[in-house]
């Protein structure tokens, strides 16, 4: 969505951020920036900032930040078009009509033929499930115990194990070779590039469908037992893994208490012919933020039921964490005997599984009893360890939760509750967390992680932001490149950022991060709140670009160090060695340098 940049300008002037956030913050001058607490978590001192001249807000604590716009998506929960909406209506403008740059129309287009790809495939291997090419698949599924009402529900199909078939019958239906591609569906023959096969060959087709109803990728596992078990499509312009959960389709609709989180395609169509329709699953990975947000819309409680591997526990217990922090509780489905919920579930029936989720635990009492089995409760020093990891957990909760655990760390670690207790105090002022937010608001934004290479790549923007002729002579040093910014959208900002720069013209900065996605308009927020403190940017960026360098340089050292110990080959350990040299002598002249 786009709107006439004229029209934008207007709006964002009528709509000064100072009053816009005066509406719900109060808001205290001091110094070049009013001051207040931020709305978006509990804020015990102001750490929020508003800056009238860059109209743009940020939080000191929890890094929110952004223009006018960003605060009413976040504060409302709100689409970029919304909020706009929003503040078009508040300022008394009417909608203008919406435009669609060609680009951007060029860009729709590309995804949509990726849909309408996807959806093709998904039929054509639906249809070939259930003829006569897909006997095996079907009696794979039938041994499975996935009934025909089932394989037709959640889409699956067969890929067929001919070289090219899915591909000829695409090309066939109008889809050119490069939307093929696009959409994972097909890949270019490594030894004649002029040529695409298909990329799922001979599986059983497990359809990604989105919450509109899309097509947006697709699992393809083998039938028989070579590896990988299986297959996904990679990232697309319509798709990717960390953003989306598998089944959420089928949630619409449907009231919803909680919701149910397996790891694998198996387990949710097995959940749901028994009756449990609210299983989904996370495709693969750990719970992401994003996934997480997904999951808000419908529910504010999920079951965790993973495997009883050491990969699952490990995703469990990061996913918890995610869970917490995005105000959706978390709880734990134990699956006695390592089964997976599929296993489970066939072998004890739907009942017993609901019983099992009758006996979940806390996402935070699974922790603790991890702390519990990790350190062994045996020896006394197991236990003074265990107490000690499990205060620091319950340190950084609010004192109403931490009561409720204190009973079962005295318990385990056989200290009294009150040691307990004060141990967790002490505990709490040494982490100083603070307690979980409570606010008014729809959409409470963790605080994200600060990482150094993010930190690097603020101060290189800020640098950039400082005036155009610092950004320009940037773009001249040594070492600089776009790829800097590890992400795309900070990438094209800078890119934009230099291309307004060398038109002479002085860009309107607010506005360009206003059409930013969140995450992104809060690092290019604050990277231009901190670009007034900057005094002499050009010496900073060329630090900050060897800063960026040693640390790809030091990564890449451990990696060598690593290769070289495992290395056998004698000339290839020769080749690493050198590589190891050459990379620790540019190492050496770069932190050299840094100390002059
Ligand atoms: P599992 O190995 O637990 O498989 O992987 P599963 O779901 O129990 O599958 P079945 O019962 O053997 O058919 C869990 C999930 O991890 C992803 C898949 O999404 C799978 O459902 N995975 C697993 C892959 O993407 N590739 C693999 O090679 C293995
Ligand atoms: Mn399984």
């Amino acid at each position: 969505m786009a709107f006439p940049e004229a029209w934008m300008r207007e709006l964002m002037s009528k709509n000064d951020i100072v009053s816009v956030i005066s509406e719900s913050v109060q808001l205290t001058p001091k110094g070049s920036r009013l001051w207040g607490h931020c709305p978006f978590h509990a804020d015990r001192s102001p750490s929020f900032s508003v800056s009238p001249d860059k109209q743009l807000f940020h939080c000191f604590s929890c890094k929110a930040g952004g223009s006018v716009i960003q605060f009413v998506m976040q504060s409302e929960n709100l689409s970029f078009a919304d909020a706009v909406r929003r503040l078009a209506q508040r300022a008394g403008m009417d909608m203008p009509e919406e435009i669609d740059d060609s680009r951007l129309l060029a860009q729709k287009h590309r995804r949509e033929r990726i849909y309408e790809a996807n959806r093709e495939a998904a039929l054509y291997y639906n249809s070939l499930l259930f003829s006569k090419e897909g006997g095996a698949a079907q009696r794979y599924l039938d041994a499975r115990g996935v009934t025909a009402e089932t394989a037709k529900r959640f889409g699956l199909g067969f890929s067929p194990d001919g070289f090219d078939k899915l591909s000829r019958h695409l090309i066939e239906k109008g889809f050119s070779e490069r939307t093929l591609i696009d959409a994972g569906l097909a890949v270019k023959g490594r030894k004649d590039p002029s040529k695409i096969y298909d990329f799922f060959r001979g599986r059983l087709m497990f359809p990604v469908i989105n919450a509109m109803g899309k097509v947006i990728a697709f699992g393809g596992r083998t039938m028989g037992h070579d590896e990988p078990k299986y297959i996904n499509t990679g990232d697309t312009p319509v798709y990717n893994k960390r953003e989306n959960i598998y089944a959420i389709n089928l949630l619409k609709g449907k009231k919803l208490d909680d919701i149910i989180m397996v790891e694998g395609y198996m387990d949710v169509i097995s959940l749901h012919q028994r009756g449990i329709d609210n299983a989904v699953a996370s495709l693969g990975t750990a719970l992401t933020n994003q996934q997480a947000r997904l999951i808000k819309r419908y529910v504010s409680k999920v079951y965790y039921a993973y495997d009883g591997d050491e990969a699952g526990q490990k995703a469990m217990l990061r996913g918890i964490d995610i869970l917490r922090s995005s105000e959706i509780e978390p709880r734990v489905i134990v699956i006695p005997g390592g089964r997976d919920p599929d296993e489970f579930i066939k072998e004890f029936g739907p009942d017993e599984f609901l019983t099992l989720k009758d006996a979940s635990i806390t996402g935070v009492r699974f922790k603790i009893e991890r702390l519990a089995a990790e350190h062994g409760l045996d020896t006394p020093d197991g236990r003074e360890r265990f107490a000690r990891e499990a205060c620091r957990l319950l340190s950084g909760f609010d004192p109403v939760e931490r009561d409720r655990y204190i009973p079962l760390v005295a318990e385990k670690s056989g200290l009294s509750p009150a040691t307990v207790r004060e141990q967790c105090g002490s505990a709490s002022a040494s982490a100083s967390v603070s307690s979980k937010p409570h606010t008014g608001y729809a959409s409470y934004r963790p605080p994200k992680q600060d990482t150094e290479r993010l930190g690097f790549e603020k101060k290189l923007l800020a640098c950039m932001m400082t005036s155009p002729e610092a950004g320009l002579n940037t773009a001249k040093l040594n070492g600089f490149s776009p790829m800097l910014f590890s992400s795309e959208q900070l990438r094209t900002f800078a890119l934009k950022l230099l291309a307004a720069y060398r038109t002479g013209g002085s860009p309107d900065i607010s506005l360009m991060i206003a059409e930013l996605e969140p995450a992104e308009a809060e690092e290019a927020a604050a990277a231009y709140q901190e670009s007034g403190d900057i005094a002499s940017p050009m010496r900073a960026a060329a630090d900050i670009i060897k800063c960026i360098r040693i640390a790809e340089l030091k990564t890449k050292l451990t990696e060598l160090s690593q290769g070289l110990s495992e290395c056998r080959d004698e000339a290839q350990k020769k080749e690493l060695t050198r590589e190891y040299r050459e990379c620790f002598s540019e190492l050496q002249a770069l932190i050299k340098g840094r100390k002059q």
